[in-house]
């Protein structure tokens, strides 16, 4: 299973990069916005500096909601270097799009994706990646990790290549769930990254280990 880093924070992802296990980055519009980065060049050239941290995929959402927009917006983001994987949302528009990239061989990770049957249509539409919502399923008293499973299912039995990228992760578990049910991607904030250290039997373990040295050794 792949881990992206769900954020477009620069600190957060040089951290991230620095436990030598990422894969990719993952941002959405409200994310870029929660860095203030603003404005059209100021966006691209984030995503050129997050492209220049990570060596892996780096999914760059479009702002458009119209096919020719989607075309002309994801053909200029996937030129900008080629880690980028163009966002779609999963909308009538948005499949047409990802269906268009997927023949000019343009990656896509279709986001907003809350239904088994939006998962099916996505993947007969060629996209690279699908970004199933697990934690805001959760909030809504559904549970993300049954659609992972549902989906993960179905894309076997159907031969399907469309990579499973669990998205809206809230904790580490979300990540152990998903890996059990055959995600291919996870893509987190940092926190649930680093909550996957976490056991006090390894600190207290590793507390005895450096006590025992020292008596023996002075
Ligand atoms: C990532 O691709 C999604 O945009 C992101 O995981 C959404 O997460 P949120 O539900 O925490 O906003």
């Amino acid at each position: 299973m792949k881990f992206f880093i769900d954020t477009a924070n620069l600190d957060q992802i040089r951290e991230a990069n620095a436990l030598g296990i990422l894969d990719g980055v993952t941002t959405n519009p409200s994310l870029m916005a929660k860095e203030g980065i603003t404005g059209e060049a100021n966006i691209i050239n984030h995503y050129k500096a997050i492209c220049e941290i990570v060596d892996g995929d780096v999914s760059a959402e479009v702002i458009s909601t119209d096919f020719e927009g989607m075309v002309r917006e994801g053909e200029a983001l996937a030129a900008l270097h080629p880690n980028i994987v163009v966002k779609v949302p999963m909308i009538v528009d948005g499949l047409k799009a990802i269906s268009y990239f997927s023949r000019k061989g343009i990656r896509t990770n279709c986001t907003l994706v809350f239904s088994a049957g939006q998962a099916i249509l996505a993947a007969k539409a060629g996209a690279t990646y699908l970004s199933p919502f697990i934690g805001r399923i959760d909030d809504s008293s559904w549970d993300g990790m049954d659609l992972i499973g549902q989906i993960a299912n179905i894309y076997s039995i159907q031969g399907y290549e469309t990579q499973i990228l669990a998205a809206s992760i809230r904790n580490p578990l979300h990540i152990v769930k998903s890996a059990e049910l055959g995600a291919d991607v996870v893509t987190c904030p940092l926190s649930a990254i680093m909550g996957l250290f976490k056991h006090p039997l390894t600190d207290i373990g590793l507390a005895q280990f450096l006590a025992d040295h020292k008596k023996a050794n002075g």
